[in-house]
């Protein structure tokens, strides 16, 4: 990770070399995960806060069981019972949290770029759990890490995102983190569901998903964000998922090593169809449980006593 760096705030903050250090590190904590008490003195003595501006059940769960893990002490921020609710500004909320003593907050906010802004106001290290349509960096960890331990080397890969790239800061930050990594990646939907401009992205773009389902070593759905969308983006969603969902056809048109992945949650019967969810190489359970050690590894990096990983990887064994 980039050293001086002390925040994750998008998956441009990390090069090769530090999602290859990122990866590495998480084998260990996913180790730790096995063991009958899944638990290290990591993070003792640290405070992390968590600050959710957005529904939320499986990025929460999972960063609260890495702290714990972390042996880290947690602070709850519930905005729904907030003042925020009661016309309080994010800045003045944020300060209130740090003046408590933190040394982390995960934020999640409807917002693109308001992780960004927190770092401008507090010490401690600020971690993106998704902000808007931009950024989930994270997510993109977690599937780096699922989709090398069933692939290997990523380089050379070819992954297609499939379905609201539009909405999605799951499809913006895994675009660049598989491109990061050596794959190639393709964005798959209608017209209507992509962004206006992928000048600069380092993608491929298709609105026929039967172009490429043959070719594909991972097919990735994105859910429908039907939350996010204020226009008829799609006719229906029958059509939808006839045109670009993964129903048992196109499943059966993928190579047997290839794998379905999915962010969670699923919509099944749009995006993919029940059935698929449910065969061996749709790896969306992993995912979850990958998360868990990413975000260990990801808190262990920004908090963690030391830089030298190694000589602190001892120390946690
Ligand atoms: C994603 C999110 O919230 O960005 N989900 C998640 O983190 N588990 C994707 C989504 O909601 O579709």
């Amino acid at each position: 990770m980039n050293r001086s760096n002390r925040h994750l705030l998008s998956m441009t903050d990390l090069d090769r070399a530090d999602i290859e250090q990122l990866l590495t590190l998480t084998e260990s904590f996913a180790e730790v995960g096995e063991r009958p008490i899944p638990k290290v003195p990591a993070l003792r003595g640290k405070t992390i806060a968590w600050l959710f501006y957005e529904d939320s059940t499986r990025t929460r769960l999972s960063f609260e069981t890495a702290a714990k893990r972390l042996s880290a002490d947690t602070m709850n921020f519930s905005v729904s019972s907030s003042a925020a609710n009661k016309g309080e500004s994010l800045r003045d909320t944020v300060e209130t949290i740090a003046a408590m003593g933190i040394d982390g907050i995960v934020v999640r906010h409807r917002s693109a770029g308001a992780p960004h802004r927190i770092t401008d106001w507090v010490d401690a290290s600020v971690i993106n759990a998704g902000d808007g349509w931009h950024q989930h960096p994270t997510q993109a960890l977690l599937d780096l890490y699922t989709a090398r331990e069933h692939l290997g080397d990523l380089d050379g890969k070819h992954i297609a995102i499939v379905g609201d790239v539009k909405h999605s800061r799951v499809a913006r930050s895994n675009a660049l983190g598989f491109a990061e990594m050596g794959a190639k990646v393709t964005l798959v939907g209608p017209r209507t569901l992509m962004p206006p401009s992928l000048v600069g992205w380092p993608v491929e773009v298709t609105h026929d998903l039967d172009e490429v389902i043959d070719d594909l070593d991972i097919c990735y759905l994105l859910r429908m964000q039907l939350e996010r969308q204020k226009d008829a983006v799609v006719p229906t969603l029958r059509e939808f998922h006839t045109e670009y969902g993964l129903g048992v056809a196109r499943a059966d048109r993928l190579g047997g090593d290839a794998l379905i992945m999915h962010p969670g949650p699923m919509n099944r019967g749009v995006e993919i169809a029940g059935s698929v969810a449910d065969r061996p190489n749709a790896v969306v359970t992993e995912q979850v449980t990958n998360g868990v050690a990413i975000r260990m590894a990801v808190l262990f990096l920004l908090l963690g006593s030391g830089l030298d990983v190694v000589d602190d990887q001892r120390a946690v064994a």
